[in-house]
Order: structure tokens, then C-alpha cells, then sequence
């Protein structure tokens, strides 16, 4: 059985003040190591979280977003090696925004994720079809190749593994969430892709989170879907209280 992971991407929100506030009241609900809580805050807020987590190292940081490069003239980029010196162990790769406002590639992703692997950061790989793509009829086709493009970036040895989000770009801060139907359908060819590609100790290990819209007040059922193994959220992640509701529907 894999752990639930709870993750929250805070995006463009909470300087480092806001982050110690939140660490304040959100890590003392949190005595236990289960659910697996994971948050992603500005890479300018990261140290903060790392130290005001009140020495709770289970609460896992993560960065947003990654240069593929180890160093070099990138301005404003930071590379998987900063970002884990900086307290992250986790790397945001192919979010719909990423893709969508900053026209990242497939291919880019799939590089991001090996410098994530390489460097020794878990990539937590994002996908999602576009409302027109889903009217089309071509979820499956987007993101198996999505997902492709990201596994080109693992190499066979890698030592650590990947956990991918499936994010319907038309659930994210829209107040749509996924149908469950909708969640399982993707969810299961993700995992069966995962095992085509990889082989089924591969896809085991993966852990699929589902992202979109995710509140206190629909998180235990999507929770409870086949092949859900944690959420994602966005918007309702940046309130302690109702980050932690979220958590405790694990
Ligand atoms: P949302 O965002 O929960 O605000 O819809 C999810 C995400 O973008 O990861």
C-alpha cells in the first residue's frame, strides 16, 4: 500500500512571512507521519518553511519548477541542486500553468524531470488535457503522451522515483472538479501506461495524485477513487485550516 500523499502548490503566494505563519499553525496539527504532507511554496519561501516546519522533517518541501541545467547564466532559473540545499525534496514538473502561461514543452519537462532524478529530487510530473481536448475525445492521447515525454527523462538505474499528478487543466481554480468516473478513467490509464512503459514494479511505486479544484469538502471522495493515491491542491492549500481538513480526509 502506498501512503496518501496530501501535497500543496501554492504558486505565486506567501513570502517568506506568511510561510512562517502558516508552519505555525498548520504543523502542530500534524503529530503523526501519515498522511505524507508535501508543500510547494515560492522557491523565495522555501528556506522559510524549512525552518519554521518546527522540526518537523516529514512535513516534505518541494520546489515549483526547475532548470534542467546543474548552474550556469539562467536568470531567475534555480536548479534542482539549489533547490534541495534550500530544504526541497520534492520538484513540481509540467504543471498546467508551466505549460500553459510559459509555454513549456513536453520535451522540456522530460529533461526537468532527469536533472529532478539526476540530482536527486522526486519529480512530482503534472498532466492534463485542455477542456477542448477532453470535448474532442482526447484525454488518453494527451496525456500518455505527456507522460511519455516526462518518462524519457528517467533513466533505468534512477534511484529515486517519480509520482505523477493528473490535473484536467479545466478543474484547476475553476471550482470543477473531475467527476469520479472521470479520476478513475485517467488514473487507470496512467498506472497501465506506466506499467506498458516500465513494467508493473514501476508502476507500483508510482504514486498518482489527483489535482483540480480539491477541497476539504470533496477530498474524501476522491480520496477513496481506484488508483488515487493523493491529492494535489492548489487554491484550498494555502488556508492551515483548511489544508489540514483536506489532510485529515486521508
Ligand atoms: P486548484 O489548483 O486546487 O486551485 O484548482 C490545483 C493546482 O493547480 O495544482
Amino acid at each position: 500500500m502506498r501512503s496518501k500523499v496530501i501535497a500543496g502548490n501554492w504558486k505565486m503566494h506567501h513570502g517568506p512571512a506568511a510561510t512562517r505563519k502558516f508552519f505555525n499553525e498548520f504543523a502542530p496539527r500534524f503529530p503523526g507521519v501519515e498522511p505524507t504532507i508535501l508543500i510547494f511554496p515560492p522557491t523565495i519561501s522555501l528556506l522559510a518553511a524549512a525552518e519554521s516546519r518546527g522540526g518537523r522533517p516529514e512535513i516534505s518541501l518541494g520546489i515549483q519548477n526547475i532548470h534542467w541545467e546543474t548552474g550556469g547564466a539562467f536568470t531567475g532559473e534555480h536548479s534542482a541542486g539549489m533547490a534541495l540545499s534550500a530544504g526541497a525534496c520534492f520538484a513540481l514538473v509540467g504543471h498546467s500553468e508551466r505549460r500553459h502561461v510559459f509555454g513549456e514543452t513536453d520535451e522540456e519537462v522530460g529533461r526537468k524531470v532527469g536533472a529532478a532524478v539526476v540530482e536527486g529530487l522526486s519529480p512530482v510530473v503534472c498532466v492534463g488535457e485542455t477542456l477542448d481536448e477532453r470535448r474532442a475525445g482526447r484525454v488518453e492521447e494527451i496525456i500518455v503522451r505527456q507522460l511519455d515525454a516526462a518518462l524519457l527523462g528517467v533513466p533505468e538505474d534512477a534511484v529515486k522515483s517519480i509520482l505523477v499528478a493528473y490535473e484536467p487543466v479545466w478543474a484547476i481554480g475553476t471550482g470543477e472538479t473531475a467527476t469520479v468516473q472521470d479520476v478513475e478513467g485517467a488514473h487507470g490509464i496512467l498506472r497501465r501506461r506506466l506499467a506498458g512503459v516500465r513494467g508493473e514494479g514501476f508502476a507500483s511505486e508510482v504514486a498518482i495524485l489527483y489535482g483540480g479544484s480539491v477541497k476539504p469538502e470533496n477530498a474524501a471522495e476522491l480520496l477513496k477513487v481506484t488508483d488515487v493515491d493523493g491529492v494535489l491542491v492548489g487554491g484550498a492549500s494555502l488556508d492551515p485550516e483548511s489544508f489540514a481538513r483536506i489532510a485529515e480526509a486521508a
